[in-house]
């Protein structure tokens, strides 16, 4: 889970750069997760969860900013589905993930299939990538 391949690259360094930082931050937040051995350290995770929020909402508006700028055709579909992950996310209750191991797991399998999906299909296709 959260393993960069070339599957995903875009051609666009600035935005692989900015989809491999999600990557990394979802990545350390699994590992640290599956290290913990006892309940969970909840400073850390709160804060690692909203940094992933930060700049995986950083990571969009880059997106959006240059769909906008070359009148990319499905951009609004595009942007809806930027919006409807950072709202599920939400959704979430932090305070009750943060304590228990397995709601961690399953939020970030959520987040890691999300990302996969949306990557592969959306963000390569606003590149002329699609497979
Ligand atoms: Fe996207």
């Amino acid at each position: 889970m959260f393993e960069w391949s070339m599957k995903y690259e875009t051609g666009s360094s600035f935005i692989d750069d900015n989809h491999k930082k999600l990557f990394e931050i979802g990545y350390d937040i699994v590992t640290f997760i599956q290290s913990e051995s006892n309940e969970v350290s909840r400073c850390h995770l709160t804060n690692a969860l909203k940094d992933f929020i930060t700049y995986a909402k950083f990571s969009f508006s880059i997106e959006e900013d240059y769909m906008s700028e070359i009148e990319y055709a499905e951009f609004v579909s595009h942007r809806q589905e930027h919006y409807f992950f950072i709202k599920r996310l939400c959704y979430y209750d932090f305070d009750e993930i943060i304590t228990n191991k397995e709601s961690s797991q399953t939020l970030f399998e959520f987040i890691y299939s999300w990302l996969d999906q949306h990557m592969i299909s959306e963000d390569l296709k606003l590149f002329n990538k699609q497979i």
